[in-house]
């Protein structure tokens, strides 16, 4: 008997598959490099830190950073928000305006903040499928906002925000601009300079296929943050106190160089495949989704209509079925893996109206097919 195939729809937490040359220099890391780098000057140690430096450059490329050392190595895009949000000279009674569909990782350090500090937290006016209105920002801004900050593209509903409107309407204000691009690096373009971004946060392990564990923070020139870690960098080690270049300033302790050689790979095949090219295939697939999933009633799916105005997420409910009893049912009864609940935004799913039971969430990578769609069109219509 034949085994039915698990098919993997939970890429928003982390891709999987990672392409074979990504497991290949994961493998090779610890067999023919493995030392830290800017820790020696043996030929191996040399090694590492040119992994590292390379894979700055191709991050560099890929977001249009003007330099690879404005990028910082974190452990995940939840990392590089926290030196964002917590790195800024916040002073008692400073606002931060952001978007009402921020994940936890954006919410949390907010609200660290405002218990610590007083800061107070204000919220963008959105439209009827969940896009910031940046004709209205205006009405929204006080005296005291010194930051705004926007994920690219919801992990719920998949809308992909005019990050470009909003950083240009920051820069007029002379406010600080944070992006959370956790949805979006390696599936939908971003361009750190058009797009006027000051910082914007991204994970290595989603849609950049590097392995979990890697992340960065891109730092605009001539912007600062105070570092909220100190400690060894291999550098300047003379001085006890942290030293003020980049990247090094916030890079305290030894890599994650293992995840890093994996990342680069990784980098180097999206560069290759192209992001446009993964972006048309991605919104390809979410409009065969949507095709079958409008010839099945009892399914409701949330965010924008267009498949262009959305990454690769899908969340559904299934009517008079709790969200993960509909996760759980795909797995036992169709091997496909979906992720169910409020992943971590809950005031998203207050937005769109399933706080607090959530959604069950479908999201796709290079590696979905057609097929694979296919398999969960009809699995979604034997449940419904
Ligand atoms: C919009 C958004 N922001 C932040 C994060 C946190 O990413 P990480 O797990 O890399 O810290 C996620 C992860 O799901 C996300 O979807």
């Amino acid at each position: 008997m034949n085994r039915m195939e698990e098919i993997y729809f939970d890429n928003a937490a982390t891709s999987f598959p990672k392409p074979e040359a990504v497991l290949r220099r994961l493998d090779d890391f610890h067999r023919s490099l493995g030392a830290s780098a800017g820790r020696g000057a043996y030929p191996r140690a040399v090694a590492t830190g040119r992994v590292l430096q390379e894979c700055r450059e191709e991050l560099a490329r890929l977001i249009h950073a003007e330099d690879p050392k404005r990028i910082i190595f974190t452990l995940n895009a939840s990392d590089g928000l926290n030196f964002a949000v917590k790195g800024l000279p916040w002073k008692r009674g400073d606002r931060a305006l952001i978007s009402p569909y921020e994940h936890n990782s954006v919410l949390r350090p907010m609200h660290a903040l405002k218990a610590r500090l007083g800061v107070a937290i204000d919220l963008m006016p959105v439209d009827a499928e969940g896009r910031v209105i940046v004709e209205k920002l205006n009405t929204v801004l006080r005296p005291k906002t010194r930051l705004i900050c926007c994920l690219h593209a919801s992990n719920v509903t998949g809308v992909i925000q005019p990050i470009k409107a909003v950083g240009e309407f920051a820069r007029s204000k002379g406010i600080l601009f944070l992006v959370d691009a956790a949805q979006s690096v390696g599936a939908v373009p971003v361009d750190v300079r058009a797009s006027r971004v000051d910082f914007l946060a991204f994970p290595g392990h989603k849609a950049l296929l590097g392995p979990l564990g890697t992340g960065g923070l891109y730092i605009r020139p001539g912007l600062d943050l105070i570092p909220l870690r100190e400690g060894g960098t291999g550098s300047a080690s003379e001085k006890e106190v942290q030293p003020d270049f980049l990247p090094d300033r916030f890079e305290s302790g030894s890599h994650n160089a293992f995840g890093i050689s994996g990342w680069l790979e990784a980098v180097k095949f999206i560069r290759r495949k192209g992001v446009e090219n993964i972006r048309r295939h991605e919104v390809g697939l979410l409009r065969h989704f949507f095709e079958g999933l409008d010839r099945i009633p009892a399914v409701r799916r949330f965010g924008p209509v267009k498949p262009e105005s959305r990454a690769a997420v899908v969340s559904l409910v299934i009517d008079g079925q709790k969200p993960l009893e509909t996760a759980q049912r795909l797995w036992k009864d169709a091997k496909l893996m979906v992720r169910a609940g409020l992943h971590c935004a809950p005031w998203a799913h207050r937005a769109i109206g399933t706080f607090p039971l959530g959604t069950a969430r479908f999201s796709f990578g290079p590696f979905t097919t057609h097929q694979h769609i296919d398999r969960a069109l009809s699995a979604l219509k034997k449940l419904a």
